[in-house]
């Protein structure tokens, strides 16, 4: 249950006080909405998304509107330090992805990250300044405005500098991760910073951030030059000179969001549309949900043995591709239209055996026929005209590299763990790779994010994605079959226990209750090593049922919140 503590600190401004009277007519608690939905991972950025689209927006306004909002009232993740990608579908059907992931600043090099003996100091691309790419958040919001939006820049970013001005309620989950990061903070931050305080956070407390307060209004003011440029860009590079980091003032001025085409594919009569390179997420989706496709995973059962055996071969074996052939595709040249041939795709599946485990070290990247060479979070968003956004935004780890923006007030990325920066060593996600995924100045680290919509005879019927680390892939692959295989309502399929393969470690992961004692001592007889962890991912998605009402599915594990009218 939510607390209305949640929602009385609300009570500032005539713009939330006018959110909370239409709330409370349409019922904070339904899921079904006929007009619009919006979900996010915090109530207050939900609650921005919806009234901007009340305002007239459509789902690219409610989308930067979000974006900014998530930068002040959800700072583990939400940024504008960081980077993301967002998937585009019109109400016309017409899809588009915006590419705004951080890049490997100029003076980054391959081995940055290695010590004298050639081995991977792992920290070193975790924490501090040198962990940050340089971020594309904003150039990225900026584009997607000035392509799609229909409000003005400063009405859609304006919610989020009241947000920061006057404060936010903390949640009991925000209040527990503030405190459980503060050593942290205090390590790699000289001057106060608003994430901490002398006492202990608790839920209710009020976050204000004036230092960002006045960047956003710099950013709202001034477009990209107000971030890239000018004062904010200064303190970046200060804040870098301070703590060893390397991004300078040309890195930030001649980062470029960009747009590419977005990736699809069939599964049975759906169409699954995905974010393309440097995402490995849709490849990897749409990979896995073809080779499911021929099988009745329905009959199988819900997580029964054969379901979860064909499901975690098949995770096994995108990971492995994933390893070799996935990187920054303006830098390296990802065999695409290969990995997506389906005669390649099916071909992926014929050495699996229900009766045993694949073991990882059998998987090998498979053979192309023609080789052309843990916080995040996820908004998903359905206007009143029917165009939906998909939208993953990340500074990598919880709080990103924990480097606080002097005199800018935002959390600065860690982006720089998802390159590999080893052959071979895991990141901090257990993800290993190679010289597609190795760092070179101006390239971008290959991701999993995977924001993704899903068109059924050419009609809009769900979007969704996830945070998760490695585990965005099959979270949204499994939230995709949960409905469309197995028939769940939008908030079973999220809030349903999860499971994972990423190929190496050769382990599935479950959550506890992903798999029930029968099942396991099955899987576990035929060579699976079944491994319990936390949860995995915070899925938002929005499902349009077929009577055109929006159905939301916003992730128990997080303070998640679908909203609507
Ligand atoms: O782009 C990626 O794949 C990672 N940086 C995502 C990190 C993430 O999801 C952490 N969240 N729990």
């Amino acid at each position: 249950m939510r607390s209305k503590k949640t929602f009385s600190g609300l009570l500032f401004g005539a713009f939330c006080l006018e959110l909370l009277v239409s709330f409370s007519a349409t019922g904070q608690e339904s899921n079904q909405f006929k007009h619009a939905a919006v979900v996010t991972a915090h109530p207050e950025a939900s609650k921005v998304g919806v009234a901007i689209i009340k305002k007239g927006g459509n789902a690219v306004d409610a989308a930067v509107a979000v974006q900014f909002a998530l930068a002040v009232v959800y700072p583990n993740a939400g940024n504008i330090g960081g980077g993301g990608f967002l998937v585009y579908r019109s109400k016309t059907g017409q899809s588009d992805a915006l590419d705004y992931r951080e890049k490997a600043p100029e003076k980054a090099s391959r081995d940055m990250y290695l010590d004298a003996k050639g081995n991977a100091i792992t920290d070193k691309s975790l924490y501090g300044a040198l962990a940050s790419g340089v971020p594309g958040t904003v150039d990225g919001m900026v584009k997607a405005h000035t392509k799609y939006g229909k409000l003005s820049w400063k009405r859609d970013i304006e919610p989020a500098i009241e947000l920061a001005e006057r404060g936010f309620p903390v949640t009991a989950q925000q209040a527990s991760e503030l405190n459980s990061h503060k050593e942290r903070f205090l390590k790699y931050n000289k001057k106060a910073i608003a994430f901490v305080k002398n006492d202990l956070w608790k839920e209710g407390d009020l976050l204000k951030q004036p230092e960002l307060a006045k960047t956003l209004k710099l950013i709202r003011d001034n477009g990209r030059k107000g971030f890239y440029e000018g004062t904010v860009a200064t303190a970046i590079v200060n804040s870098m000179k301070q703590t060893l980091g390397v991004i300078t003032a040309a890195d930030l001025k001649n980062y470029h969001a960009v747009w590419r085409k977005t990736v699809s594919g069939k599964y049975k009569n759906y169409t699954v549309i995905s974010m393309p390179p440097p995402s490995s997420g849709g490849i990897a989706l749409i990979t896995m949900l073809k080779q499911v496709g021929d099988y009745p995973l329905n009959k199988w059962g819900f997580q029964k043995d054969s379901t979860v055996q064909l499901m975690v071969e098949v995770e096994r074996r995108a990971y492995a591709d994933r390893a070799s052939y996935l990187g920054d595709p303006d830098f390296f040249k990802v065999p695409q239209a290969a990995l997506l041939n389906n005669d390649y795709i099916k071909s992926r599946t014929d050495g699996i055996s229900f009766a045993k485990a694949t073991p990882s070290s059998e998987v090998k990247p498979g053979t192309l026929p023609l080789y052309e060479s843990e916080q995040t979070t996820h908004y998903s968003i359905v206007d009143s005209e029917g165009n939906a956004v998909s939208a993953t935004t990340t500074l990598n780890g919880s709080y990103g590299s924990l480097v606080v923006v002097d005199g800018g007030g935002f959390i600065m990325n860690n982006e720089m763990d998802d390159f590999s920066v080893k052959p071979g060593t895991p990141n901090m996600y257990g993800l290993v790779g190679g010289e597609a995924n190795s760092i070179v100045p101006g390239k971008r680290m290959l991701s999993s994010m995977t924001p993704t919509i899903i068109e059924e005879n050419g009609n809009l019927r769900m979007v969704v994605g996830t945070p998760g680390g490695s585990t965005i892939i099959t979270s949204v692959f499994q939230t995709i079959l949960n409905v469309l295989a197995f028939g769940q309502d939008m908030q079973a399929a999220v809030a349903a226990p999860r499971f994972h393969h990423q190929w190496l470690p050769d382990e599935v992961f479950v959550e506890k209750g992903a798999i029930d004692d029968t099942t396991r001592a099955k899987l576990e007889s035929k060579g699976y090593k079944i491994t319990p962890r936390e949860p995995m991912g915070r899925v938002d998605a929005i499902l349009v049922k077929p009577n055109g009402e929006l159905e939301t599915g916003a992730d128990p594990r997080g303070n998640d919140k679908g909203l609507g009218y």
